[in-house]
């Protein structure tokens, strides 16, 4: 007797294993997060993210041309505004004149085909590092979900192709739809996240902005009563279904190597791209991995961006774009 089937022949050589991969990844799967500072000529390291600034625009401006020519088609923005701006309400944040919306005119004014994707939440613009308004010790959803429709409409005034809500309160993609229909901006997406879970892999990410929620009295010092718990599958579902429902263009599941389970159920259950964000503390672990010598860092970073494509995703959001494209553009 012999096997039947043998699964190796189609393992044999490179050529036979690329005919029949059923994965591809390119530049166009990727999006680039970037975090802005204020002033002009800035660049800021952030240790726990090495290769990762703070760029004043100028400098912003530069990146996003970098990465337009290695072929990747999107950013996500992220700023840091000093303290002086900051306060319970995150008014800032629909300020028109803001960080934000400079950053999103300077980028679409640069190279008008990236697509910009501005991070719709207050926690850059909160003294207490919440994606929401407290009172009384409470996260309040109402009234956090009028600002961030506020802060959508300026960005879509700005010029943003999407808005990138990433708070996860209730019912603000609907919201957010709604303003941006009755003012007329009837192109601008939405790409929710959807699927958020509270993690310790953002630690680098509140590093970069300075964003940690803070341990006062009377204010949580975590976001477990809005972002989800990680034990839980079909509350992702419901969050990315309600998404589609109340408007989303695109969901979105995060964090990604650790939440590939959700990702592919999600894929399975929207008939809408589905997004990923490896984030902050997976990149870390990569990166600190191999300064070590103990992982080889190239290989490592496209075997997990291939197995975020496996899962479902449509799109990465990555630190690695830059880095990944110049290896797939070989
Ligand atoms: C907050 C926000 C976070 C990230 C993106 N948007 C952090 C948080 O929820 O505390 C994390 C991204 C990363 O870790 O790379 N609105």
């Amino acid at each position: 007797m012999f096997p039947l089937q043998r699964n190796r022949r189609l393992r044999t050589n490179e050529s036979i294993r690329s005919l029949v991969r059923e994965t591809t990844l390119s530049p166009n799967d990727f999006m680039l997060p970037m975090f802005i500072a204020e002033g002009k000529d800035v660049k800021v390291a952030i240790p726990s993210m090495p290769g990762i600034y703070r760029h004043s625009l100028d400098n912003t401006i530069k990146e996003v041309k970098e990465a337009w020519a290695l072929g990747i088609k999107a950013v996500n923005l992220y700023v840091k505004v000093s303290e002086n701006l900051k306060d319970n309400k995150g008014v800032e944040a629909w300020n028109k004149d803001g960080l934000m919306q400079q950053a999103i005119r300077a980028i679409k004014d640069a190279v008008p085909e990236m697509i910009v994707m501005p991070d719709v939440a207050l926690d850059p613009f909160s003294i207490y590092g919440h994606d929401g308004i407290i009172e009384n010790g409470q996260i309040i959803n109402d009234a956090t979900v009028d600002a961030l429709t506020r802060m959508s409409l300026s960005h879509a005034d700005a010029g943003a192709d999407f808005v990138a809500p990433s708070d996860m309160m209730d019912g603000r993609v609907l919201a957010i739809r709604k303003a941006l229909e009755e003012s007329g901006h009837h192109n601008v997406g939405i790409m929710s996240y959807s699927a958020k879970y509270a993690s310790a892999f953002y630690g680098p990410f509140r590093d970069a902005l300075d964003s940690a929620p803070v341990d006062s009295q009377n204010v949580p010092k975590d976001k477990k009563t809005y972002q989800m718990d990680y034990a839980n599958r079909i509350e992702g579902l419901r969050e990315a279904l309600l998404d589609v429902e109340e408007g989303a263009d695109i969901v979105m599941v995060k964090p990604g190597i650790a939440y590939l389970d959700i990702v592919r159920e999600v894929k399975n259950a929207v008939h809408v791209p589905v997004a990923v964000y490896q984030v902050s503390g997976e990149y870390a672990m990569v990166k600190a991995a191999a300064e070590r010598g103990w992982l080889d860092h190239d290989k490592i970073m496209i075997e997990q961006l291939y197995c975020i494509k496996r899962a479902g995703a449509s799109i990465i959001s990555t630190y690695f774009a830059k880095e990944a494209a110049v290896i797939l553009n070989r």
